[in-house]
């Protein structure tokens, strides 16, 4: 038998990317590829790439330049694709300035891959004329993507992605995402539901349902009938294995009544939820086209809240939209204030060609930029440190994912997606522990281990049935 051909892959960008990376890799695992960690022996490189600010879009041309040094030093050459939002967004401009690509292929075109390689391979030494699928076809490339091998899914562990919803009708002034992955589509409820099943079949406990705005997900179900993500999470959570459920990312446009009240009617609904705001400032809200304005997120934060009282926050932040003043920060500062949030991404604002608000006139001088991002990370940095600490004494349910860095450790996620390091044989993967938080640092908590799926439980601590931890009444 011939040697398999190698396959590396790097993602930037979202969780869509990482999801759609290990659908390429599905694919092409069909065709005889294994994956490598390396790109120095392999014969297909694929930058998954991301467009959203300029830094994550030209970091594909300094991999690229990066990867065409390695090859000239050891001779050897491997084909290179690059899919993703810059796919999408540049199109032929890649090929013409990083004449080492082969292959340009744009998100909704990933089903084509092993033709557009063949295609590729057939050029022969004329290859360096790079070949780009930048179209969005007719056909839905979810029906043509093979599913994982249960040993991929095995080795993936015990949490995973599912795309049920892709590209953006918002059009926020600001984003790309619109134009790179195209309108709002919501996948079937039966095809979500056989991929979960798939999963949990192959050991998976936890699934995050993703999309670029998750929560106006409203994909068909058997008779046509379009069913809302509350419906979606609910139909996840009876899938024998799956103990918990998450979503990501939503609008705040979107978080209607149904969806606040499955916050408090699923318990398999993990209690956090990341609802990116972008600013603080009603001006610069309408400027960006956000459709809400804060006081509507204040009502939206309290009405989850109440649903779900443990529920925490996470958000995104821009700073320096243009036309930003200092009041309008303040404002943005103040929002962060009053919510408190155990976690945030934030960003400079990045002006994006082809977006309504690149042509805008007044963009905020770079210095200023850099000094709001840093008073708001300060402050988003204490109150992520302020929420850790109050973790210390709770009691969670730990979702065991891996082993730790010393030996006889593991490492799990809380609720609220923090690390926490335990003791516990590396058979306990998989499995939900209860926990005690003990110690809380910068970068994760640790714990000690009173019970679980895994363990023998506690005197008077309930009997978790596997898939059913989180619906037994506490
Ligand atoms: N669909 C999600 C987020 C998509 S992009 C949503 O609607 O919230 C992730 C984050 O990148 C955004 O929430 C925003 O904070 C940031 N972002 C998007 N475009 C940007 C730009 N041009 N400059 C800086 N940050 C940007
Ligand atoms: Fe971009 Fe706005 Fe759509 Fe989010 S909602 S993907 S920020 S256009
Ligand atoms: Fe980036 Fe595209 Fe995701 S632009 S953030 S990879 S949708």
């Amino acid at each position: 038998m011939s040697e398999p051909r190698k396959l590396y892959v790097r993602s930037f960008g979202c969780q869509m990317n990482v999801y759609d990376a290990q659908r390429m890799t599905d694919t092409l695992a069909k065709e005889g590829y294994v994956e490598t960690d390396t790109p120095d022996d392999a014969d297909l490189v694929i930058l998954n790439t991301c467009h959203i600010r300029e830094k994550a879009a030209e970091k594909v041309y300094s991999e690229l330049g990066r990867l065409r040094k390695g090859q000239e030093e050891s001779g050897r050459r491997s084909m290179i694709a690059v899919t993703g939002c810059v796919a999408q967004a540049e199109g032929a401009e890649i090929v013409k300035r990083a004449r080492a690509v082969d292959l340009v292929i744009g998100p909704q075109s990933y089903h084509k891959l092993p033709e557009l390689i063949a295609q590729a391979e057939a050029r022969g030494s004329n290859r360096r004329a790079g070949i780009v699928e930048t179209e969005f076809p007719v056909e839905d490339k979810f029906d043509f993507l093979p599913p994982p091998t249960r040993a991929a899914i095995a080795k993936r562990g015990p949490t995973a992605f599912v795309t049920v919803q892709e590209g953006c009708d918002k059009f926020c002034t600001f984003c790309v995402v619109p134009y790179t992955r195209g309108a709002e589509v919501s996948r079937p409820l039966s095809k979500i539901l056989d991929e979960v099943i798939r999963l949990a079949d192959g050991g998976v406990r936890e699934i995050t349902l993703i999309g670029q705005n998750v929560n106006a997900y409203h994909g068909p179900d058997a008779t046509g009938q379009p069913v809302g993500l509350p419906e979606l999470v609910r139909r996840i959570a009876e899938v024998p294995g799956i103990a918990r459920v998450r979503y990501t990312t939503s609008h705040p446009r979107d978080m209607d009544e149904e969806l606040i009240a499955a916050h408090r009617d699923m318990p398999a609904l993990m209690p956090y939820l990341h609802l990116p705001v972008q600013s603080g400032s009603n001006r610069i809200l309408a400027a960006m086209n956000r459709k809400h304005d804060r006081e509507l997120f204040f009502e939206i934060v309290a009405k989850v809240r109440a649903a779900r009282p443990d529920i925490a926050f996470s958000s995104d932040f821009i700073v320096g939209f243009p036309g930003e003043t200092d009041e309008d920060f303040a404002d943005t500062m103040d929002l962060v204030e009053k919510v408190g949030f155990a976690s945030a991404f934030s960003f400079k604002y990045s002006s994006r060609p082809g977006t309504p608000a690149a042509g805008l006139g007044e963009q905020v001088p770079e210095d200023v930029k850099s000094q709001r991002i840093y008073a708001l990370q300060a402050l988003l940095d204490r109150q992520k440190a302020a929420f850790d600490a109050a973790c210390r004494g709770r009691r969670f349910d730990i979702l065991l994912e891996k082993v730790g860095r010393f030996p006889g450790q593991l490492i799990g996620r809380s609720p609220y997606l923090q690390s926490v390091v335990v003791e516990a044989p590396a058979e306990a993967i998989g499995t939900l522990a209860s926990v005690i938080v003990r110690d809380v640092s910068t970068k994760s908590l640790s714990g000690e281990i009173l019970g679980g799926e895994f363990f023998a439980t506690e005197a008077g601590m309930e009997t978790r049935i596997r898939g059913q931890s989180e619906k037994v009444e506490a």
